[in-house]
């Protein structure tokens, strides 16, 4: 009999289940006071975009060289086009200029909705002040912006990501599950480095602060050695790990990483030291890559925490179906992580 994996499982019931789930939060259409020739011209062509079921989606991703915006990028794109919109996807090879060009690109061609993952969240309010004139429609994905740039575009523009406080925490807790509660070594404290993703990243920021936060709050001493800024690069933290372990040794007792890919290029530097996870170490990453997961079943790293980009995509294609069709969208949507450790890890294999 074929297994069927948790995320294929995900895929074939996530639509189904994100509509349900969005239609009972909207509903009504949004109402909107001093409608302008142009908002009544735009909200025609919406109406009319519904019912033949077709609509111009632009999407801009960060950077196309992003494990987990890969597999994202991916499932939005399959999603949009079982709506039966057309889709164009813009790269903004992690250059904030590069992606508003983009923008502009797709403002002048009149796409209906813009999905956007920021290059910069300290400008997303520069892209909503030049959306707003054209009444486009954004839908905001995995990089937060401030609520302040949401409510300054009320009613079009939403949200849709992961609270990355709860990732932080069941990192946390993966480590405190361990046979040594991460103490390996037992005097008393849990001595651990610390791989960041881009710092300006609410996700980074919360996943850094919220793993120590839930050993801390288990009434656990902690060390931090180094806190290594590696941009959720895997061989940036493959490097700053090796050396790490050649400076600290035996000292770290755990590696914390935001991210998959840098938890993998952490591994490379654990297993080149010659040090074992589980015996010797402890590592933890976030994001449920393929690769992670069976890392996670091989014993190599003590677990991870599933990023939904199912989830997330069929979330934001939704918002994105609802603008399109004039109806009321939400401020947020949120989609929950998942602990993933070695008894549950063969649900999560890619
Ligand atoms: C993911 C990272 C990814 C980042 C991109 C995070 O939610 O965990 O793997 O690099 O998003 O913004």
């Amino acid at each position: 009999m074929k297994m069927i994996s948790r995320r294929d499982f995900l895929k074939a019931s996530a639509v189904v289940g994100a509509t349900a789930a969005m239609t009972a939060c909207g509903g009504s259409s949004s109402t909107s006071t001093a409608a302008s020739s142009v908002a009544a011209s735009s909200a025609a062509a919406s109406s009319a975009a519904a019912t033949n079921g077709s609509a111009n989606i632009g999407v801009c991703i960060y950077q196309f060289a992003d494990n987990f915006m890969t597999l994202y990028r991916s499932d939005l794109e399959e999603y949009l086009k079982d709506m039966g919109y057309s889709v164009t996807i813009m790269d903004g090879k992690n250059d904030q200029n590069t992606q508003t060009e983009q923008i502009n690109t797709f403002l002048q061609q009149g796409v209906d909705v813009l999905v956007i993952n920021p290059v910069q969240t300290t400008s997303a309010q520069t892209i909503v002040d030049t959306v707003k004139p054209s009444e486009t429609p954004i839908v905001f994905i995995n990089r937060e912006p401030d609520k302040s740039v949401l409510d300054s575009y009320a009613d079009k523009c939403c949200y849709v990501g992961a609270d990355a406080r709860q990732s932080g925490t069941y990192q946390g807790e993966l480590i405190l599950e361990t046979e040594t509660q991460g103490d390996i070594n037992g005097d008393g404290k849990i001595t651990y480095i610390m791989c960041k993703g881009d710092p300006e990243n609410i996700d980074a920021q919360y996943r850094t602060e919220y793993s120590i936060k839930a050993l801390t709050d288990a009434g656990k001493e902690v060390e931090c050695l180094y806190e290594y800024l590696d941009n959720w690069d895997q061989t940036t933290a493959q490097q700053d790990v090796a050396n790490a372990l050649s400076q600290y040794g035996d000292k770290i007792e755990v590696v914390f990483c935001n991210n998959d890919a840098m938890a993998l290029g952490a591994l490379q530097s654990i297993q080149q030291a010659n040090r074992t996870v589980g015996k010797d170490i402890y590592l933890v990453g976030v994001d449920a890559l393929a690769e992670a997961v069976q890392d996670v079943l091989d014993g190599n790293m003590t677990g991870t925490v599933l990023n939904d980009d199912v989830g997330q995509a069929t979330a934001a294609a939704e918002a994105t179906k609802l603008y399109v069709e004039g109806s009321k969208v939400e401020q947020y949507y949120w989609v929950d992580y998942v602990k993933v450790t070695k008894d549950n890890a063969s649900e999560y294999v890619k």
